[in-house]
């Protein structure tokens, strides 16, 4: 390991100057998993061919190359996952209790454990994300979620005291490509809990971690249909969302497609939580500690190639102390590792698929083209797959697109207030209301800016901190209901008394 100055030009070291420690690679093996050419959909327990006959590929966005072919469930594949879940909810899941439930769940739970560094190393080859991430954070927090929800299975009249709670029957589950296997286990785990079956489409980017943990299902004996996997893209997530027998949608992904859901289903019976899109503001007084509020800005937009719904995206800071955060930040980017995300000491992985990437570039442009104080870190990029370097933009107008548009990727705006009321009026300057984080040593401050702001998820000195117990859901176009910690479990009950 050498230490080395990253920009080899003749400048002294400064503060300013990064200095990154160059490591040899520190490639995880792959072998770990295997697989299959073409897979089935998981139906009734078992893995099926789809009557539609259709496949088609899913990729590794860090070098652009097939890892395999995924079926196209149809509108008939979706009738029979309903059917095998409405089967499994009439005969096993709504009869045995809540304890046989939770053993289930907590088995489940388990297994993921024992099998973490698999899951791990699939879900970053199919969706980019660095292994340090799926290893470190998504696939513990899986487990996590399985175990907590295991233990409310059993103590249901305990989350509702003094009421009777019954489930609703089939969920039909919608998830996006940024957080796979995690995003199925918020949706699947609190909907087995409170006694309701499932059939949930994985994004078309991102399907092989939920057939893997369809197989994890059969291993832990969980009856047939409690879970059904339909992969495919929009039209059988819309075949699933209009089907006449679930009782339930539950969508995460864009706002646009959250919106057309509503749509299709209203005056329907079928009850909806949506968790869309966010801009959610990051605010940092003069009296926070600078170099920890950096690091937590750099940790809320470059995080998962900033393809996460509460991504820190806005930058609010003090006018007092922009030039020194500025100045730190691009310290701190040009430190940042973008490359092979099954690598170890990666920060910035692969974006999830062209399309995304092929986005993020067309709303940098248009950023620039509005306003050209922009900087992107000189990190060099791999010639293969899809990755973009962190940049920001400096003074962006609250108007401008970047400041406005969820962006979906490591593109930060960055934007001054002098006063607490000034930087709570920025922060709720906007359609969204997903989180935000506050900077300050001051308690009474964080109080004070938390009270005036509209996001349902707010953190103090720290960001994109997740935990199972814990509520998460937004406001106005970031969409409503809770998931995690009591509150996610009541959208999957009937409260009846
Ligand atoms: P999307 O909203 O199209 O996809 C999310 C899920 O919905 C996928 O499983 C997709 O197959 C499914 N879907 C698509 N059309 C549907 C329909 N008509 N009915 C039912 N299900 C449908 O998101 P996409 O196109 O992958 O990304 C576009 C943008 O959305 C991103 O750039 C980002 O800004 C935002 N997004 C936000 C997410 C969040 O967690 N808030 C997650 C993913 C994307
Ligand atoms: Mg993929």
């Amino acid at each position: 390991m050498t230490r080395k100055k990253l920009n080899q030009s003749t400048e002294t070291k400064t503060a300013s100057t990064p200095f990154v420690f160059e490591y040899s690679p520190a490639p995880q093996e792959t072998n770990i998993v295997k697989i299959e050419k073409k897979n089935k959909l998981f139906i009734d327990g078992k893995f099926v061919a789809p009557k539609s006959g259709k496949y088609f590929a899913t990729l590794n966005p860090a070098t652009g190359e097939k890892l395999a072919d995924l079926a196209e469930a149809g509108k008939q594949d979706v009738d029979l996952a309903v059917k095998a879940a409405r089967k499994a909810y009439k005969n096993v899941w709504s009869k045995i209790s809540g304890e046989e439930r939770g053993r289930y769940l907590f088995r489940i739970a388990r297994l993921i454990q024992e099998r973490a560094r698999e899951f791990a190393v699939l879900e970053t080859l199919d969706n980019g994300k660095p292994i340090k991430e799926t290893r470190d954070i998504d696939i513990p927090l899986v487990a996590a979620h399985f175990f907590y929800n295991a233990g409310w299975a059993d103590k249901l009249n305990y989350a509702f005291p003094g009421h009777q709670v019954s489930p609703l029957g089939v969920a039909g589950q919608v998830i996006p490509w940024n957080f796979p296997l995690l995003m199925a286990a918020w949706k699947i785990a609190p909907a087995l809990a409170t006694g309701n079956t499932v059939v949930l489409k994985p994004a078309e980017t991102t399907s092989l971690s939920a057939l893997l943990l369809a197989r994890i299902f059969q291993e832990a004996e969980l009856p047939d249909g409690v879970v059904n996997f339909v992969t495919g893209a929009g039209e059988t997530g819309a075949e699933l969302v209009a089907h006449k027998d679930i009782n339930k949608v539950a969508f995460t992904g864009s706002t646009d497609i959250g919106k057309s859901i509503v749509q299709a289903t209203a005056g329907t019976n079928k009850r909806l939580t949506m968790e869309l899109g966010g801009k959610s503001a990051h605010i940092v007084y003069e009296d926070a500690a600078i170099d920890q509020a950096v690091e937590g800005v750099i940790n809320g937009i470059f995080f998962n190639q900033g393809h996460v719904c509460c991504a820190g995206s806005r930058l609010l800071v003090e006018e007092s102390i922009q030039d020194i955060v500025v100045k730190k930040l691009k310290r701190r980017m040009e430190e940042l590792r973008v490359g092979d995300p099954m690598d170890k000491n990666t920060d910035i992985g692969a974006i999830n698929s062209k399309e995304q990437l092929n986005k993020i570039h067309s709303l940098v442009k248009k950023g620039r083209e509005e306003n050209p104080d922009f900087f992107e870190s000189s990190c060099p990029l791999p010639k293969k797959g899809y990755f973009h370097r962190p940049c920001f933009f400096n003074n962006a107008a609250s108007s401008s697109t970047v400041s406005r548009v969820e962006i979906f990727g490591p593109v930060l705006s960055i934007s001054t207030f002098r006063t607490p009321d000034e930087a709570i009026a920025k922060a709720n300057d906007t359609n969204f209301g997903l989180a935000a984080g506050i900077w300050s040593e001051k308690g009474s401050k964080i109080h004070k800016t938390a009270l005036g702001l509209k996001a349902g998820i707010i953190w103090a000195n720290t960001y994109n901190k997740f935990d199972p117990t814990s509520p998460f859901g937004g406001y106005f176009e970031s969409g409503f209901g809770r998931e995690g910690g009591r509150h996610g479990l009541l959208p999957y009950v009937e409260v009846n008394s």
